[in-house]
């Protein structure tokens, strides 16, 4: 009898390429989602991929009757929770509602999982919980909550507070929390990418945008930063290698809370990941140095040794393998 996982944002990004995963090593998946940034299409996509068309739920986690009724008609082993709002930006303009979904929507979920007996959980965190340590590379022992830039980044620190106190009261709650840093790619199939329904904010979103001609040029927020080009300097991971972290996050689940960073350890910056993508496609991708983004750092990246020596998992593919596969998922996706 195979483990059954709820992935909540499922259809998302993310979550779908950790479906994949999941489906591919044998887990039984269902999906929650609402839909709110992503598109149902992305089911056929993943049966395309695995032959198995995830049991899907149409459910947003600040309904709590729909939420319970989930719960009571399953019994899931785990939950990997993605389902979140990630606009770093829209999340300063729109405090209450980065606030209410987010961390309201993950008290809902706790609630029912506790309910029903379901005390395995992933949690989707960030690297933004981290804020400014006044250093590059950044590890799980470091104090975070401080100097966070940002509501959505603040979502991250709470939620990841509130996973450790249930823990801390129930010893039977088994809790990973996982730090992304910058995920980019696509699946190598090209049927599954970044492609957001809300105004995208993250680089690599908007260089597809560029590259289909949809916005005219990319505007580079600032090269007067102390790095070696002057732009900032980020640890990109290739999103496989961030779903096939969530696999062996599942096999590391023990009682109380464990963090791991989920990053390459290398940095990269903006520069550098316009030459990349200029490689990979074969053209010069038209851009703009501009003013600097308010909140940002000049550079950060990953210790990703922790997942490395209790996880046994590491990156393995590369800015030139992402910038590869975002092209082919362009390439396969004429409406992106
Ligand atoms: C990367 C670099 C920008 C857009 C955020 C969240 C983090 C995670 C990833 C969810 C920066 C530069 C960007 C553009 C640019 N999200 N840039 N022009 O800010 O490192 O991290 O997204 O988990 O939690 O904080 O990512 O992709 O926005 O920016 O020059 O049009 O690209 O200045 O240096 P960031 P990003």
């Amino acid at each position: 009898m195979s483990e059954k996982i709820l992935v909540t944002g499922g259809t998302g990004y993310i979550g779908s390429h950790t479906v994949v995963e999941l489906i591919q090593q044998g887990y039984e998946v269902e999906i929650l989602d609402n839909l709110f940034n992503s598109k149902i299409t992305v089911l056929d996509k993943i049966e395309k991929l695995t032959g198995v068309k995830p049991k899907f739920y149409k459910v947003d986690m600040l309904d709590m009757p729909a939420m319970e009724k989930v719960f009571a008609e399953n019994t899931y082993d785990a939950v990997i929770h993605f389902a979140g709002l990630k606009a770093v930006g829209e999340s300063v303009e729109q405090p209450l509602r980065y606030y209410e979904n987010n961390v309201t929507g993950t008290i809902n979920l706790l609630k029912c999982m506790k309910e029903h007996g379901t005390k395995k959980i992933i949690f989707s965190s960030s690297a933004t919980v981290y804020g400014d340590q006044g250093v590059e590379e950044l590890n799980e022992e470091m104090t975070t909550g401080v100097g966070v830039t940002n509501p959505y980044g603040w979502t991250k620190a709470m939620i990841e507070q509130i996973m450790k106190d249930v823990a801390l009261a129930d010893p039977e709650f088994e809790v990973v929390l996982l730090r992304y840093f910058n995920p980019v790619g696509a699946h190598p199939s090209g049927l599954l990418g970044e492609d957001p329904n809300d105004k995208p904010n993250n680089l690599m979103p908007i260089v597809m945008k560029v590259a289909t001609g949809e916005i005219p040029e990319l505007s580079v927020f600032g090269d007067d930063y102390d790095t070696p080009d002057g732009t900032c300097i980020r640890d990109y991971i290739h999103v496989i290698d961030l779903a096939k972290g969530h696999i062996a996050a599942i096999r590391g689940l023990k009682p109380g809370v464990e963090i791991y960073n989920l990053g390459s350890g290398k940095g990269t910056s903006v520069l550098e990941m316009i030459a990349a993508f200029d490689k990979a496609s074969g053209k010069k991708l038209p851009y703009k140095i501009v003013g600097r983004r308010a909140g940002d750092l000049a550079a950060m990246w990953a210790n990703p040794g922790k997942a490395e020596r209790e996880l046994g998992w590491k990156t393995e593919l590369t800015i030139d393998d992402a910038m590869r596969d975002t092209l082919n998922y362009l390439d396969s996706h004429s409406d992106v």
